[in-house]
């Protein structure tokens, strides 16, 4: 027969204390592949919209597990937002996915990162380009005041395979288009000056295809109407997705005369990877 202990004995157990951690405090499981998290925000951390930190798990072999991710929180809130690909053999995702609230993570509190507005020159049209989980630092600039300080308009695509894999980006869009709180803080009619293009690749959806086509063929300028496609003298565009879409994208921009800038050098567009590999 198992021995059985007393509660008391059971419930002063205590967990490891992991270094930098940071306690989860949500989560929400999109689709197989797709999660978004919130943790705790440690006091001394200030970090620029659309930066990312190093975070992740004790390994098996008692080392921390690291990965780089994208805040998807703005700089101004209390909590740290996450959102997260599940690769099911990944080292780190494989375990992070099973994440509950009040568990623990590590959160090294060093952001970094070219996705922030000090890396692009004064224009007037912003553009986001994102695929699969590089919605993430926009998902931050998007609630960031100073995106809608410095621009008239704000131009978001989304591209991925399937319908489900937008609803993140698509509720959070939503969400922003409805929540009086950043209407106080960003000014009444603030959401009106973001324009959500999503796309998907191999689900039938209202509007179908590479963002990268789209854009060569003309489809995204006619459909935002547009006149005379992206401009050096105005158009600003920051870009995240795998490096085959960073370097299809880079090339696009770049036949449209803008050039890449970075924090030391800020220029017309940047570009971060998603993921490596
Ligand atoms: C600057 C930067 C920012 C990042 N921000 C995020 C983020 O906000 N959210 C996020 O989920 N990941 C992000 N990543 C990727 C992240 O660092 C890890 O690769 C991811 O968490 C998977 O870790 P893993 O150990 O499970 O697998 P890994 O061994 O890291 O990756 C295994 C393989 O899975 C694929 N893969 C990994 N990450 C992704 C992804 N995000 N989307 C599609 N395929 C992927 C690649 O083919 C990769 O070779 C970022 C990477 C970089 C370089
Ligand atoms: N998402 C899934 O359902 C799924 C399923 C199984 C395995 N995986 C694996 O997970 C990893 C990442 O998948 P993911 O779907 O998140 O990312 P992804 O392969 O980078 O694709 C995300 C979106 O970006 C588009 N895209 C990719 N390269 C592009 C380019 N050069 N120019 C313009 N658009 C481009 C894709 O279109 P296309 O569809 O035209 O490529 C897709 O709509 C991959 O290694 C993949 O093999 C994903």
């Amino acid at each position: 027969m198992t021995e059985m202990k007393p509660v008391t004995e059971a419930t002063t157990v205590k967990a490891p204390v992991l270094p930098d951690a940071q306690t989860v405090t949500d989560v929400k499981h999109w689709t197989d592949s797709l999660f978004s998290f919130k943790v705790s925000r440690p006091a001394s951390l200030r970090f620029r919209s659309g930066e990312f930190v190093m975070i992740g798990l004790l390994g098996d072999n008692g080392k921390p597990l690291l990965r780089a991710y994208s805040i998807a929180s703005p700089s101004w809130d209390e909590e740290l937002e996450f959102y997260s690909i599940k690769v099911q053999d990944g080292p780190l995702t494989s375990k992070l996915q099973h994440i509950k609230p009040g568990d623990q993570i590590i959160l090294r509190p060093k952001p970094v990162g070219t996705l922030v507005h000090d890396a692009l020159l004064p224009g007037k049209r912003l553009w986001f380009f994102a695929t699969g989980t590089g919605f993430a630092p926009f998902a931050s600039l998007l609630r960031e005041p100073q995106t809608y300080e410095d621009y008239d308009e704000v131009i978001i695509t989304h591209t991925c395979r399937e319908v489900a894999e937008l609803e993140y980006g698509r509720q959070l869009i939503e969400d922003i288009r409805q929540d009086e709180m950043l209407a106080e803080l960003m000014g009444e009619g603030f959401a009106d000056k973001i324009r959500y293009y999503p796309t998907t690749t191999r689900e039938k959806s209202p509007k179908m295809g590479r963002i990268t086509n789209l854009l060569n063929d003309g489809t995204v300028f006619a459909d935002l109407g547009i006149e005379g496609g992206i401009k050096p003298e105005t158009d600003r565009a920051m870009v995240c997705g795998s490096l085959a879409f960073n370097l299809d994208i880079k090339e696009i921009l770049e036949g449209f005369g803008l050039r890449e800038g970075a924090n030391s050098e800020p220029k017309e567009f940047v570009i971060e990877k998603a993921f490596v590999g």
